[in-house]
């Protein structure tokens, strides 16, 4: 297929199922180790995902409904409503695992909801309901992100420097990613482009996972420090803002990793068109406005330390908060797979995705 030719070969995949059992890419040891470990438990699914293991909202999206699969395999002897009672549990005990991305529950409540319309006599039967429907969901992701790359990369032109931040890249979805989709299907047009890529303090995954997968694709690819992009964008250095996102609020404000509002108060100032790619997946249409999209906060070690070695003093104070809020107004753009939405956000989005 065309589309898993634009991405390295080398690449693995962050998520895979494979004869009924979900195996999961280790991307905390990337660059460096390439570790695919089997999922056995709905436990280790969930602390999979809460460390990381699997990240990016499509991903997670993807590997909870599979999670949900591996947490239920066991239990297809049980009685059908006994089945279904633990089917609840498990699902809400998987969506508590990382609270920003909406992919996650969205794609729970799909299986729940999806398992109980089924028509179905036994508990054997409904686990194999479940794992179409995650596969479904699997496949319809790789759908989205090729609908966003065929939407996104018009707007790259040959020569153009293009900024993103955090991984949104192929690494946090079922295959192209979603900010880098353009980036891959622009390349392999034969535009040529650079790609400034954002460290992305504290868990690096600019550094670890975007400069990686871009590197691998044969995409020109430069690492800058978070602290750098003000200086490139001075320098005329940089014509776009790509960035993925966690959730979309009714109204457009984006939720993404942390420094990403940054990123587009910065383009504001320079007059940088600021894309945000954005799966119909990822579009929280019950949450009015950013200020109801809850932020993760994570542990302080994150940032008191950096590569496992002590950087801050013993007993200081820490935030660590994952994510950030941009508001619609300093969004140029959300590429979505069905087209490029523009403002007034609240109108244009329930127009396309009601
Ligand atoms: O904490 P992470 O690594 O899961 O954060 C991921 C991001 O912020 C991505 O930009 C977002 O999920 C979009 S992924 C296509």
């Amino acid at each position: 297929m065309l589309e898993t030719k634009l991405i390295a070969d080398t690449l693995p995949m962050a998520v895979t199922w494979e004869d009924g059992d979900l195996f999961l890419l280790d991307q905390t040891q990337l660059p460096l180790a390439t570790v695919i470990e089997k999922q056995e438990t709905a436990e280790q699914v969930w602390e999979s995902i809460r460390l990381l293991k699997v990240r990016g909202a499509p991903a997670i999206g993807v590997a909870g409904a599979y999670g949900l699969c591996v947490a239920m395999k066991g239990d297809t002897d049980l009685p059908l409503s006994d089945f279904i009672e633990k089917m609840d549990k498990q699902a809400a005990y998987l969506d508590s695992s990382r609270p920003t991305a909406v992919n996650l529950g969205w794609g729970l409540r799909r299986m729940v909801r999806t398992a109980k319309a089924a028509q179905v006599s036994t508990a054997a039967e409904l686990y194999n309901v479940l794992v179409a429907e995650a596969i479904a969901i699997h496949e319809e992701d790789k759908r989205l992100c090729i609908g966003m790359g065929e939407n996104g990369a018009p707007l790259i032109k040959e020569g153009m420097g293009i900024l993103t931040h955090c991984n949104a890249g192929s690494l946090a979805t079922s295959i192209l990613g979603t900010a880098t989709a353009p980036m891959y299907m622009a390349h392999n047009q034969g535009v040529k482009f650079r790609v400034y890529a954002d460290e992305t303090r504290p868990l690096l995954q600019g550094a670890r996972l975007t400069s990686w997968e871009l590197q691998q694709a044969g995409i020109d690819v430069t690492l800058i420090t978070d602290n750098m992009a003000a200086h490139i964008m001075s320098q005329g250095l940089i014509d776009m803002v790509i960035t993925g996102t966690d959730r979309v609020a009714a109204n457009g404000d984006v939720a993404n990793k942390i420094g990403t509002m940054g990123v587009a108060i910065l383009a504001k100032h320079f007059g940088i068109p600021f894309y945000v790619a954005c799966p119909s997946s990822t579009i929280d249409h019950d949450t009015p406005s950013g200020e109801g999209i809850p932020i993760e906060e994570r542990e302080d070690y994150e940032v008191t330390e950096f590569g496992a070695r002590r950087t801050a003093p013993e007993g200081i104070k820490v935030r660590n908060p994952a994510f950030d809020v941009t508001p619609n107004e300093l969004v140029t753009g959300l590429i979505t797979e069905k087209q490029i939405i523009t403002a007034p956000y609240t109108e244009n989005i329930k127009a396309l995705f009601g």
